[in-house]
């Protein structure tokens, strides 16, 4: 038995289903669990890239039907939901899904609502959302029946936006390959190859990466003094990130899909 995955035992055959139970079972555990998490402290680098994705997905929600794809425990449904129309939180987690149901009710977010669902075969109707996002969901999934779904699930003219770790740094990886506990066995990195497979099902895919030298400043983040110095290698690191070889060593990347 994987000793990382108390329930490995018990795992159904079909592959399909025995990496779903594994997603559930893993996130289960990590949202029962109270307390900053080794994650939480390497997010401090992606801290713009999250700002601009959540500043930009919020734009898009105004007045919107909004889908937050792998909502985990409504990380950002909340702020979606005082501009969206409405907003559907999904995961495969029932314990996020359980905690995003209590918050709604705590804030009286009334325009909201959680299922425990799928995200690559969701129970929705079809061209139903005007924008569909997510962080850090998709490298969860089977792109190809992601992106079919998303497509079915966009109204005409609708918008998709995901904050997604991208897989071609060595440096990143190396980091990823000695810290396993910290994530699932069968999550992917998006890659630059994953482009072609969006491209079948959107007419229009954009890419932006982030933090290549600042995600090994983060645990520099605390000591004092330090915060203009991680700025000017931020800057540094959107420059270098511009450039054609060198963009898809960022650690993480905005998506989006027209
Ligand atoms: C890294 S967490 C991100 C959660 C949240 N978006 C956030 O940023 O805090 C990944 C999420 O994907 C969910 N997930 C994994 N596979 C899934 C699937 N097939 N369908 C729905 N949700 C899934 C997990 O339960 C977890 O909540």
């Amino acid at each position: 038995m994987d000793p990382n995955n108390p329930t490995s035992a018990h795992l159904p055959e079909d592959p399909d289903k025995a990496r779903k139970q594994r997603e559930r079972d893993f996130h289960n555990r990590e949202f029962a669990s109270t307390g900053r998490k080794a994650a939480d402290i390497a997010y401090g680098a992606a801290a713009t890239p999250n700002r601009i994705f959540v500043e930009t997905a919020s734009q898009l929600a105004r007045g919107a039907r909004v889908l937050e794809y792998g909502c985990g425990p409504g990380t950002y449904s909340f702020q979606y939901a005082r501009l969206a129309a409405r907003v559907v939180g999904i995961d495969i987690s029932d314990t996020a899904v359980d905690r995003a149901r209590a918050r709604a009710v705590e804030l009286g977010a009334t325009n909201t609502e959680f299922h425990r669902m799928d995200c690559e075969n969701p129970d929705l109707p079809p061209a139903s959302f005007d924008l569909i996002c997510g962080r850090a969901i998709l490298h969860h999934l089977d792109l190809d029946r992601s992106f079919s779904t998303i497509r079915r699930l966009l109204k005409p003219g609708g918008s998709a936006l995901f904050l997604e770790p991208l897989g071609h740094n060595p440096a990143v990886n190396l980091f990823r390959r000695l810290t396993p506990s910290m994530r699932t066995v069968d999550e992917h990195p998006l890659l630059r190859r994953d482009l072609a497979t969006a491209r079948r099902y959107f007419d229009q895919v954009d890419v932006e990466p982030f933090a290549m030298l600042t995600v090994f400043a983060a645990p520099l983040l605390k000591v004092p003094g330090f915060s203009p110095v991680f700025r000017a290698i931020e800057f540094a690191d959107r420059g270098l990130l511009r450039l054609p070889g060198v963009r898809w060593q960022g650690w993480t990347s905005i998506w989006s899909f027209k």
